[in-house]
């Protein structure tokens, strides 16, 4: 046991769990993309595990890119809009476009990013995410590749942090609420 997991309450979605899920999440994908060349787009910095995981189990050509983006306005304007902290590397015009992100919260974020890269005209664009936490659904959106849904729990590990802590937990966990009350 690492000394960081005497902060976790309890395992919610273990290792193998997870590995089960992503291998399966990667075989919808390879039914749905056929063997079409797809750019592969890592939200950091919650997704770099997800996305590392599974860009070794889909059969179709990828192409790796990553962005950063921080939501804003979310609070009582719900603007939904979102501040670009690094832009895509690759011109995505014409092309299929993956996002891939660890959780689907209020939406704001992935929202208004797919309205943004809507614009500069990909082919197709699709979102995947490993956890979704519908109860706290504010914008109209749903993953077409989805991993878990899980109840409205402060959760950690496998990229996920509270404070930047916690992303190297193999498996998804909920935080002692003594962590973030202190
Ligand atoms: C998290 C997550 C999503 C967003 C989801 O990112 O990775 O991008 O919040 O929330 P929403 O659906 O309410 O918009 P975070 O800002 O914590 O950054 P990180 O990925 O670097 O941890």
């Amino acid at each position: 046991m690492i000394s960081i997991e005497k902060d976790i309450e309890r395992v919610l979605i273990s290792e193998t769990e997870i590995a089960k899920r992503v291998k399966e999440m990667a075989a919808e994908m390879d039914a749905y993309y056929k063997g079409e060349e797809v750019v592969l787009a890592c939200i950091l910095k919650g997704a770099v595990t997800f996305f590392s995981d599974l860009v070794r189990l889909v059969s179709f050509p990828v192409q790796f890119d990553f962005m950063c983006v921080s939501s804003y306005g979310s609070g009582t304007s719900s603007s939904g809009s979102a501040k670009i902290l690094k832009d895509l590397s690759v011109d995505i015009t014409g092309k299929n476009l993956l996002l891939v992100e660890d959780i689907l919260d209020s939406g704001n974020t992935m929202s208004a990013l797919i309205k943004l890269l809507s614009s500069r005209n990909p082919k197709d664009i699709k979102l995947c995410c490993l956890l979704n936490k519908p109860s706290r659904r504010v914008q109209p959106i749903t993953a077409d590749f989805s991993g878990f849904d899980i109840p409205d729990e402060f959760v950690v590990g496998y990229g996920l942090d509270y404070d930047e802590r916690y992303r190297q937990l193999p498996y998804v966990g909920v935080v002692k609420p003594s962590v973030y009350k202190k």
